[in-house]
């Protein structure tokens, strides 16, 4: 538990002053439980994605709450809109949003990562869910982990859920963009590749 803690806390030191000090242990807890049952050992070698060698886990979920942060920002310094924002709710879900990735990817033994046999039997999102809601973290939180995939057809029911989902397609789609991938956004909406 404390190397995995130690982990999350180094990279994410947004832990350290979440107000809920038990959803921050909980959001600990789940990637711990998580790990332990994946064919992982290290949190910090899960590959983002297969086929993109390079970029991990742990550095998109950074960058995804890098991306929601700066969301926050823009809307009440530069629309100064002032709806209120669930900022232990915004942390919570974009460090989880992708932890059930540590079981649905298995390493390949080369620095990459494989779909493993869980990917076929379970939509993406549904362990990041389940793992929270097994730990007792509210409805909203657990929605945010199901509807932030565009596999999901559920709506995310909160604005933090809106903004995790438009952090994560940024830069999932932005990085593989940049490996020569199709962003999964355009593709599922019908965007046409004229250079093809
Ligand atoms: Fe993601």
């Amino acid at each position: 538990m404390e190397k995995v803690e130690n982990d999350l806390r180094a990279v994410f030191p947004e832990l350290d002053t979440m107000q809920d000090r038990n959803l921050a242990a909980a959001v600990v807890s789940v990637w711990q439980r998580v790990l332990e049952k994946s064919d992982w050992q290290d949190i910090r070698e899960v590959s983002f994605s297969p086929g993109v060698t390079g970029p991990t886990l742990v550095g998109h979920t950074r960058a995804v709450l890098d991306h929601a942060l700066a969301i926050v920002h823009s809307l009440r310094q530069v629309h100064k809109r002032d709806v209120p924002v669930d900022g232990d709710r915004l942390v919570a879900g974009c460090i989880l949003h992708d932890v059930d990735k540590l079981l649905i990817l298995a390493p390949d033994g080369q620095g990459g990562c494989v779909l493993a046999e869980n990917a076929r039997q379970y939509q993406h999102g549904f362990y990041s869910a389940y793992y929270a809601e097994q730990e007792g973290m509210p409805p909203e939180i657990v929605n945010m982990l199901q509807a932030h995939t565009s596999y999901s057809r559920i709506m995310p029911s909160t604005l933090e859920g809106v903004i995790l989902y438009y952090a994560d397609m940024a830069d999932a789609d932005v990085l593989k963009y940049t490996y020569g991938k199709t962003p999964s956004v355009l593709k599922a909406i019908g965007k046409v590749d004229r250079s093809q």
